[in-house]
C-alpha cells in the first residue's frame, strides 16, 4: 500500500486547468435547443392566466411549456408515485399551484439561449395569490413532528431531564439561531436531455447519477435502463446536487415535446429557490453541570422550517445525542411550514448548524462554571456513544484536542474576555469540537486490464471536485499492484457498476472498498491464468505463492520466476481481462457507533469601532481514520473550514418579507468568503487506525471540516469582545 495516502496530484488536474474537463452544460450535442426556466413571482396561490403570445413571437422560439400544454406524466408507475414523483416533491407543471416564490412554472425552448431568455421575459403569467406564510416567528407557532431525522428518530430521551437539570449546580437555557444558507456551487445546476426513441441520455450536474436515473425513469414510467446519466465533472455540490430537482425532469419533458435535445441551465438567481437550501434553525439548548463541570443534563430542541409541499428537517440535534457523557437528555426536532422552497442537505446538514448551538452553549457553560472551555470538554469525554449505547469504532478526539491546543498555543490564552489585544484590535481565542458520522453504502466497481498492461477501473460514482478520480486511482493501483501511472479510473456514467450518492461523506467509504476488492480480484484472476498456462514462468505454482510488485507477478520463494501482467494478458485470448466486484457495509453499524472527530481552534481580531471580525488563524486537527491522499485530503478539510468561516461571518439568504423572494440571490450580495477573508489555516490529521469502518479504514472527510467552525469563531468573538452572538452570521452590526 504505497500509493494510498500519498500526496499525489489530482489525476484530473490537467483537464481542469486546461479547460478540457467538460461540465454538464458544455457537452457538444448535435441539434441542441436551449431552454430557459421561468419561475413564479408570488409565494402562494394559483396561475390564473397565461399569455404566451408575445413570447411565442420571439424569433427562434420552439416551445413555451406551461401547465396548459405540458405532456401529462403518468400519475402512478411501478417505480413509485409520480405526483409527487419518487424522490423529492417536484414542480413538473402538472397543476397550476404555486407554493413558493421562484418555483418553476414554465420552460421556454428556443434555437438559442438568448432567444429563450428573451421569450421567457415576455411570458405573461397572472396569479390568484393566497396568503403566504413568510415569517418564521409566526410559522413556528404551528409546528409538527417530522417522521424521521435522516434515519433517526425525531425525538430522543435518556434518563430524567428535569431531575438532571435540577441536580446541577449551574445551568443555562439559551436559544441559538442559524439563517437560510444557499449552497452556491460555482457551477450552477445544468442538464442536457437527448431522447433517442424511448431512450434518454441526460448530462446532468449531480452528486447522484443513479438517483437521477431512478427518479427520471420513475417519473416517466419507463424502465430504468432506458435512461443513461453522464456526469464526468461536477463544479461543486455541497448537497444541493444530491437530490433530483424539477429542472432535470422538466428538461427531459421539454426535449420530448420539441423532439430535439434540450439544454437547461439554471441562472444564479434560480439557485435560490427550487434546488434546496439550509433552512433557518432555532435551537434551544439547556445544559446543567456539577461544579466540576460534569454534565447532569442536556437538552437540544430544534425548530426548522420546511416547505408547504414536503417535509425536510435539518438534523441539528443528532450531534448532541452522541457527543458528551450526559446521563439525562432530551432532543427534539420540529418543523414549521412556510411558503419557501423545500430545504435540503447542505454541508454537514445537522452537524454544521447543530455544532454552532452545542459548542456555543458548552462555551457559555464553561464561563458560568469558571472552567477552561477545552477542559470542560475533556471532563465530559465519552468513549461510548451514549445515545446509541455503542462503543465508538475509534475515537482520537482526545489526541485532536491535545495536538490542536499545542499547535495553536491555547495555553497562552488569558481566560478573561477582552484581556488580549494586538495593536488596536481585540484578540479572541476560541475552540469547538468537530464531528461527522462515518457512513457507508454498497458500492460496485469493475477492473479491466489490457494487453499493454494498462488498467481501467470503473464505477458510476461522482467527483464533486473533491478528488474521487485521484484517490480511486491510488486505491486501484495498490490493490492491483501496479504503478499509479498504469491505472486510470472512470466515473460519471450511470451504465458503470452502481455507486451510491456522493453525499454524507460516503464516496471513499462506499466505492473505495469496491475498487479495492476489484483490484484484488483482478490480480487473483491474472494469477490463475498464469499458473495454469505452460508458457508462463509461473506455470504450476499455487496462487497463494504468487506475489505482486510494480505490475509483475512473481513467485515469493523464487523471485526470478516472474512475469508482467501485460505479458499474461497478451497471451490470454480475449484481449483483456476483467472483473466486477461489490462491497457491502454489512452490519457493523449495529455493533459500533462510527464518527470522525476533530478539534478546531480559532483566533479572531476584532475592530471594536467598526465591528469587523478577521479570522487570523485556524488550527483544525482531525481523526479521520486513514487519509487517502495527504494533499487532496488536507485541501478538502481546509475547504470545509473555509465553508465554516462563511457560515460564521458571511452567509445568509434574506427573503423579502412581502413576497418570499430572495433579495440577495446572487454572488454579489450573498457573501461567501474570498481569499482576502481567509487568514492562516492549518490542518493536521492524527494517526488513527480504525479496523471497523471499512476495509480501507477511511472515515469520510467531505463534511467534518465545516463542523465546529462557526461555534469556535463565535466563542473567539466572545473572548475578544465580551459579546455573545447567538444568531449567525456574526456581522458587524451585531458587534457595534
Ligand atoms: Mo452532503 S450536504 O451530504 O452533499
Amino acid at each position: 500500500m504505497k500509493n494510498i495516502g500519498a500526496p499525489i496530484n489530482r489525476t484530473d488536474g490537467w483537464a481542469k486547468v486546461s479547460g478540457s474537463a467538460r461540465y454538464s452544460a458544455e457537452h457538444p450535442v448535435a441539434g441542441l435547443a436551449h431552454a430557459f426556466l421561468v419561475t413564479s413571482t408570488v409565494p402562494s396561490g394559483r396561475i390564473s392566466r397565461i399569455d404566451a403570445q408575445e413570447a411565442e413571437a420571439v424569433p427562434g422560439v420552439l416551445l413555451v411549456m406551461t401547465h396548459e400544454n405540458v405532456l401529462q406524466l403518468p400519475r402512478e408507475t411501478k417505480a413509485g408515485k409520480v405526483s409527487p414523483p419518487i424522490g423529492r416533491v417536484l414542480s413538473l407543471l402538472q397543476d397550476a399551484d404555486v407554493h413558493y416564490n421562484n418555483q418553476p412554472v414554465a420552460v421556454v425552448v428556443a434555437e438559442t439561449f438568448e432567444a429563450a431568455r428573451e421569450a421567457a421575459s415576455r411570458l405573461r403569467i397572472d396569479y390568484e395569490t393566497t396568503a403566504a406564510r413568510l415569517d418564521f416567528e409566526v410559522a413556528k407557532q404551528y409546528v409538527h413532528q417530522p417522521e424521521k431525522v435522516l434515519t433517526q428518530k425525531p425525538d430522543t430521551r435518556r434518563g430524567d431531564l428535569q431531575a438532571g437539570l435540577l441536580s446541577g449546580s449551574t445551568s443555562i437555557d439559551i436559544t441559538y439561531s442559524t439563517p437560510v444558507e444557499h449552497h452556491n456551487p460555482i457551477e450552477p445546476h445544468a442538464t442536457i436531455a437527448a431522447w433517442d426513441g424511448e431512450y434518454l441520455t441526460l448530462y446532468d450536474s449531480t452528486q447522484y447519477m443513479k438517483g437521477v436515473q431512478k427518479t427520471v425513469s420513475g417519473t416517466f414510467g419507463i424502465e430504468e435502463d432506458k435512461v443513461t446519466v453522464l456526469c464526468p465533472y461536477v463544479g461543486g455540490g455541497f448537497g444541493c446536487k444530491g437530490s433530483v430537482w424539477s429542472h432535470v425532469v422538466l428538461c427531459a419533458m421539454a426535449a420530448k415535446m420539441v423532439g430535439r435535445p434540450v439544454k437547461l441551465a439554471l441562472d444564479r438567481t434560480q439557485m435560490f429557490g427550487p434546488v434546496g437550501q439550509r433552512p433557518v434553525t432555532d435551537q434551544r439548548m439547556r445544559l446543567a453541570a456539577m461544579s466540576d463541570g460534569r454534565l447532569t443534563a442536556s437538552a437540544h430542541d430544534t425548530i426548522a422550517y420546511t416547505s408547504m409541499i414536503e417535509d425536510w428537517i435539518e438534523p441539528s440535534g443528532l450531534m448532541t445525542r452522541m457527543m458528551y457523557a450526559s446521563p439525562n437528555q432530551e432532543t427534539t426536532h420540529r418543523l414549521a411550514r412556510m411558503n419557501l422552497g423545500t430545504p435540503t442537505f447542505m454541508r454537514a446538514p445537522g452537524e454544521a448548524s447543530g455544532s454552532f448551538a452545542l459548542e456555543s452553549s458548552m462555551d457559555e457553560l464553561a464561563y458560568e462554571l469558571g472552567i477552561d472551555p477545552l477542559e470542560l470538554r475533556l471532563r465530559n469525554y465519552t468513549e461510548r456513544d451514549p445515545g446509541k449505547d455503542l462503543p465508538f469504532s475509534s475515537k482520537s478526539l482526545r489526541q485532536c484536542y491535545e495536538t490542536g491546543a499545542a499547535r495553536f498555543g491555547w495555553s497562552r490564552r488569558n481566560p478573561q474576555p477582552r484581556s488580549m489585544a494586538a495593536g488596536d484590535k481585540l484578540v479572541g481565542l476560541g475552540m469547538a469540537t468537530a464531528t461527522y458520522p462515518t457512513n457507508r453504502s454498497q458500492g460496485k466497481a469493475s477492473a479491466t486490464i489490457h494487453p499493454d498492461g494498462s488498467a481501467v477501473f470503473r464505477s458510476s460514482t461522482q467527483d464533486l471536485g473533491t478528488g474521487t478520480y485521484t484517490v480511486m486511482t491510488q486505491i486501484a493501483a495498490d490493490a492491483l499492484g501496479v504503478p499509479v501511472a498504469q491505472v486510470s479510473f472512470e466515473l460519471g456514467n450511470s451504465t458503470l457498476p452502481e455507486a451510491p450518492v456522493s453525499g454524507g461523506s460516503t464516496t471513499v467509504a462506499s466505492v473505495g472498498p469496491a475498487v479495492l476488492a476489484a483490484g484484488h480480484a483482478l490480480r487473483l484472476k491474472l494469477t490463475g491464468i498464469a499458473v495454469a498456462n505452460e508458457a508462463s514462468p509461473l506455470f504450476g505454482a499455487l496462487a497463494e505463492e504468487v506475489d505482486v510488485q510494480n505490475g509483475e507477478l512473481f513467485l515469493r520463494a523464487d523471485p526470478a520466476r516472474r512475469e508482467t501482467m501485460a505479458a499474461i494478458v497478451s497471451r490470454h485470448g480475449s484481449g483483456l481481462v476483467e472483473v466486477v466486484a461489490s462491497a457491502d457495509p454489512g452490519d457493523t453499524s449495529k455493533h459500533y457507533s462510527m464518527h470522525a472527530f476533530g478539534a478546531v481552534f480559532v483566533e479572531v481580531h476584532v475592530d471594536e469601532l467598526l465591528g469587523t471580525v478577521r479570522v487570523a488563524r485556524v488550527v483544525g486537527v482531525y481523526g479521520v481514520g486513514k487519509l487517502m491522499n495527504a494533499k487532496t485530503g488536507h485541501s478538502q478539510l481546509m475547504g470545509g473550514i473555509v465553508g465554516g468561516l462563511g457560515m460564521a461571518l458571511f452567509e445568509e439568504t434574506v427573503f423579502d418579507a412581502r413576497n418570499g423572494r430572495a433579495v440577495n440571490g446572487n454572488l454579489a450580495e450573498y457573501h461567501i468568503p474570498v481569499n482576502a477573508d481567509i487568514g492562516h489555516i492549518e490542518v493536521e490529521v492524527v494517526d488513527e487506525d480504525d479496523p471497523h469502518v471499512n476495509p480501507l479504514g477511511a472515515k469520510g472527510i467531505g463534511e467534518i471540516g465545516i463542523t465546529g467552525v462557526a461555534a469556535a469563531v463565535a466563542n473567539a468573538v466572545f473572548h475578544a469582545t465580551g459579546k455573545r452572538v447567538r444568531d449567525l452570521p456574526i456581522t458587524l452590526d451585531k458587534l457595534l
